[in-house]
């Protein structure tokens, strides 16, 4: 990479941050299309976001990425928020306009697009279960009811936050039937088409499923995990040796960044070349 006078800097605002992955994609992808573009990884503390933001302008970046704890907060800091980071209530990209910082989501449709490249699912008609009602969960299942499942399950630790979700998606959405659920999934399993965990349960360190077992999954149903540290999961484990089909966490992390890279660049994203060099770097990590 060669850097010159002329070259747009990019990054990640997050804390922690040395352990994204998002360097190691965008500038694969900036090679690759052979930009003159150049992104980096950097810590902002809470107190200081406003000035990191206002930094995106003062320096002419093209844009940012906004990643934990930052994606609810930044919102208040910038000019315009697209419609679905709104509903979502968190922004992971920024795009610098002439100067008007827009804000968006891509996680939702970047899990959805990484789905539908690496298992064909059309989530249309389908009944689905959501493990877990955080963020990444929001992002998730904004994408998916905005492609008319007939039966979403969410199922949480604290049934509340589930009940908040169902409740305030379901009516924005109105089409699916929208139910939740706790942790013991035996009653919803038989019927469900798609198991997807977006709690940290399973990331190294937490080696463990979400739940307490996914026995009585019907033979055709993908299983879904959104973690990628390990890349097999114990849950893409058992789903694996249940013969069952599986969907690693990778793939959402690849395409969200392929889709905040096309807002910025307006090029079609390598995502190939993103993806390897997101797996080279977690075999050196
Ligand atoms: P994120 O933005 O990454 O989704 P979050 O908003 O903190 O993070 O949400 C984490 C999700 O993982 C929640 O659904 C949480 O369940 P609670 O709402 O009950 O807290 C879930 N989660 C975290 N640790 C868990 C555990 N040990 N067992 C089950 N669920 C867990």
């Amino acid at each position: 990479m060669k850097i010159s006078g002329r070259t747009k800097t990019l990054g990640i605002f997050g804390d922690p941050i040395e352990q994204t992955l998002s360097p190691y994609m965008h500038n694969a992808a900036f090679e690759a299309l052979g930009l003159d573009l150049v992104y980096a990884a950097f810590r902002v503390r809470k107190e200081r976001l406003k000035y990191a933001v206002e930094a995106i302008r003062a320096l002419d970046m093209p844009g940012a990425n906004v990643t934990i704890p930052h994606k609810e907060s930044v919102v208040p800091f910038l000019d315009e928020i697209d419609a679905e980071a709104r509903d979502i209530g968190a922004v992971n990209t920024i795009v610098n306009a002439d100067g008007r910082l827009r804000g968006f989501n891509t996680d939702g449709r970047g899990y959805v697009l990484s789905l539908r490249n690496e298992t064909g699912f059309n989530p249309e008609g389908s009944t689905i279960i959501i493990v877990g009602a955080g963020g990444a969960a929001r992002a998730i299942i904004h994408s998916l009811l905005s492609l008319k499942p007939k039966t979403l399950v969410i199922a949480n630790r604290t049934p509340s936050r589930a009940e908040s979700l169902a409740s305030e998606f379901g009516e924005k959405f109105g089409t699916a039937e929208v139910k939740t659920a706790g942790l013991d999934l035996s009653r919803y399993l038989p019927g469900a088409d798609l198991l997807v965990n977006t709690t940290s349960m399973g990331m190294a360190g937490q080696e463990s499923l979400p739940f307490p077992s996914i026995e009585g999954i019907k033979s055709g149903a993908i299983v879904s995990d959104i973690v990628f540290r390990p890349l097999d999961t114990p849950l893409i484990q058992e789903a694996t040796k249940m013969r069952l089909t599986v969907h690693r966490g990778l793939g959402m992390l690849v395409w969200q960044g392929a889709l905040s890279f096309e807002l910025w660049t307006g090029r079609k994203a390598p995502a190939d070349t993103m993806k390897f060099a997101d797996v080279q770097a977690l075999g050196a990590g």
